[in-house]
């Protein structure tokens, strides 16, 4: 009987190990495998790494042109677009020297790869006309893709080794890349990707503006600003990219200060009433999924209208039988493949006197001429009856929003 303490204090101290042990043993169990790190210095990885999780917003976002921008031609031949059957005198190359292909909506061009390099072959297919005109100058072979269009049409560009991760507008082009993220221990409370939505909306819009603009890197080198990138800290585009602008660019605005060509929303907004007020790509915009043209929230005038509930029938607005705030506000400036086939996004009124005062609808386009361009219209009738309107009942001092050509 004296041995029964013992036998207890021996019960005990076993029991207390074990617990321990096994404490041990599941705390080690419990601790996820992962890696606590910031989206700072984390590589790219590709948009099929994020489709292992993100399975739906992956198949959402093959529906846009962003996924198809640029494809590899011999992986998948379908991508070409072009008629390379029939005999053209401006295409002079043919569809086996296609390496990838650029572009879907109005016209498509080839690149072909060169040594370290990649060129643009020398015509382009027009796509709603069927047409192939001429591109690029007779030095086009010693261009660099590289250098005039990489960083915008691929993801993980590296414009001094000269490669890229993937071809086209992957998911890392606009949240930055995601080797952390993929590898973070779930739950964990860090940021590992960039996530637009907590960025401000300025920040965010300068995602978009990265691609959707004109200019040069601050080296000089490249025509898209090769360094930004905003995983790693906010980046502010202007530190990395010199925009283009109507002082030293002349050729790409009209004197209304509307841009010219494709791939200049970003600098058009940036010029607007909506930039000021916030309301940017995104509220017009859906991001990973294409359901209308341009992928827009809303067809046409219902999404002008979502927001300008209160507009009211009068002054200019009273011309017509119907709406159409895009044809008036967001007037045909622009030239992808032929001319006005891209939108104005300063969404601001372009006044017809400003075509007669810089000498014709090929000097200065105007809102009305678009779809008043018979013959029989002249410009100084719209003008008259645009008057007529607005005498008739003002719905704001007009001239303040009239703008001025740059002299
Ligand atoms: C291993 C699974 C996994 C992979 C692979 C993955 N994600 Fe995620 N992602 C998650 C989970 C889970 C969440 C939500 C929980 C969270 O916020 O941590 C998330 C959240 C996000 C968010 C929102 C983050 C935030 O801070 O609000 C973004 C953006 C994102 N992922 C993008 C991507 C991109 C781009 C890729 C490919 C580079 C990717 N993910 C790959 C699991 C994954
Ligand atoms: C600063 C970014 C940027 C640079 C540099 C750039 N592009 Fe683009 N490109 C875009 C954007 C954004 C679009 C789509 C928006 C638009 O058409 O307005 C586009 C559209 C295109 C399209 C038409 C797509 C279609 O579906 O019709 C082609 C083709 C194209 N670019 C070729 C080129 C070539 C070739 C170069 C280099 C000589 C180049 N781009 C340089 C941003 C850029
Ligand atoms: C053209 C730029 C762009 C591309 C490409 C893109 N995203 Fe996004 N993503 C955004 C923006 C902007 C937001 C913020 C959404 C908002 O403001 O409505 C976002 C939000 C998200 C979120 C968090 C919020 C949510 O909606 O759940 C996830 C997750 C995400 N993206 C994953 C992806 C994945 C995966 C891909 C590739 C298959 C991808 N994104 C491609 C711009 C992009
Ligand atoms: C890495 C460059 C890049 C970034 C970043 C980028 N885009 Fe684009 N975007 C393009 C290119 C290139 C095209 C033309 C694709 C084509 O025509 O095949 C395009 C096309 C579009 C289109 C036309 C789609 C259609 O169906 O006609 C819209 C709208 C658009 N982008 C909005 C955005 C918004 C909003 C953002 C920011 C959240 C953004 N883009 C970020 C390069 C980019
Ligand atoms: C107030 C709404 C609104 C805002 C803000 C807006 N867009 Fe658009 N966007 C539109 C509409 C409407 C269209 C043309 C739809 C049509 O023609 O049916 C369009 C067309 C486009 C196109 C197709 C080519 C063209 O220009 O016609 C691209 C690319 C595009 N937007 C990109 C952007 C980017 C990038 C931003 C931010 C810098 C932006 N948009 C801001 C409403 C908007
Ligand atoms: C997400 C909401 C939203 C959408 C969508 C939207 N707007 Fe706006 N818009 C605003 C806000 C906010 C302002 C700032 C001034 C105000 O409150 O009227 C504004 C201002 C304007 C102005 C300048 C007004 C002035 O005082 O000079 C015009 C013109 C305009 N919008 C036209 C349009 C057109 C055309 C569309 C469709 C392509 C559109 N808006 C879509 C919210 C929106
Ligand atoms: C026939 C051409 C035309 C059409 C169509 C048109 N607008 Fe306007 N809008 C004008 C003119 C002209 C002004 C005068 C202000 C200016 O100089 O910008 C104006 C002014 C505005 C303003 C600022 C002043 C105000 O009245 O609040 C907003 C906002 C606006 N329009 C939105 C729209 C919306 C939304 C639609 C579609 C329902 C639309 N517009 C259709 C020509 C038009
Ligand atoms: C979207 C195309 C479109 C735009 C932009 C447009 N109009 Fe019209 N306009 C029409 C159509 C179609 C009619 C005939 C049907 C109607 O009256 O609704 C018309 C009729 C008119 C009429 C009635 C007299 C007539 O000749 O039949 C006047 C005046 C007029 N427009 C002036 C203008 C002015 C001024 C502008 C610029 C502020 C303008 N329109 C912009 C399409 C347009």
């Amino acid at each position: 009987m004296k041995r029964l303490p013992l036998i207890i204090g021996a019960i005990f101290t076993l029991t207390i190990v074990i617990v321990i042990i096994t404490t041990i043993k599941l705390e080690h169990k419990d601790v996820p495998e992962g890696e606590f790190k910031t989206m700072v210095d984390a590589t790219y990885v590709g948009s099929s790494e994020c489709k292992k999780c993100h399975e739906r917003k992956f198949l959402e976002w093959t529906t846009t042109l962003h996924s198809k921008m640029m494809q590899d031609a011999k992986a998948n031949p379908m991508a070409i677009i072009g008629d390379f059957d029939s005999l053209s005198e401006i295409r002079t190359f043919k569809k086996e020297d296609v390496d990838f292909t650029l572009g879907n909506q109005w016209k498509q061009q080839y690149l072909k790869k060169t040594e370290d390099d990649y060129v643009v072959l020398p015509a382009q297919y027009n796509i709603s006309s069927g047409q192939w005109t001429l591109y690029q100058a007779e030095d086009w072979q010693d261009k660099s893709w590289f250098k005039e269009c990489a960083g915008c049409h691929a993801t993980g560009v590296d414009p001094e080794k000269k490669t890229f991760k993937e071809p086209g507008i992957g998911c890392e082009a606009c949240h930055g890349p995601g080797s952390n993220h993929v590898k973070a221990i779930p739950g964990y409370e860090i940021a590992t990707i960039v996530d637009p939505q907590r960025l401000t909306t300025n920040a965010a819009a300068q995602i978009c503006g990265s691609c959707h603009s004109r200019g040069m890197d601050k080296s000089g080198q490249y025509q898209y600003p090769a360094n930004y990138m905003t995983s790693r800290g906010v980046a502010n585009l202007r530190i990395f990219f010199n925009h283009a602008n109507q002082e030293e660019n002349k050729d790409m605005f009209w004197p209304s200060g509307d841009s010219k060509y494709n791939n200049m929303q970003y600098l058009d907004w940036q010029n607007s009433e909506h930039a000021k007020a916030g309301v940017s790509c995104t509220s017009c915009h859906t991001i990973h999924v294409s359901q209308s043209t341009f992928q827009t929230k809303l067809q046409g005038d219902k999404l002008c209208r979502s927001c300008h509930q209160t507009m009211e029938n009068r002054g200019a607005h009273k011309l017509h039988t119907f709406g159409s705030c895009i044809a008036c506000h967001m007037p045909r400036t622009g030239k992808s493949a032929e001319a006005g086939d891209i939108r104005s996004h300063t969404f601001s009124f372009i006044y017809p006197e400003l075509s007669i005062e810089m000498g014709g609808l090929e000097k200065q386009p105007n809102s009305c001429s678009d779809c008043h361009h018979h013959k029989d219209n002249l410009i100084e009738g719209l003008v008259e009856f645009l008057d007529a309107a607005k005498k008739a009942d003002m719905p704001k001092p007009y001239a303040v929003h009239r703008r001025k050509a740059l002299k």
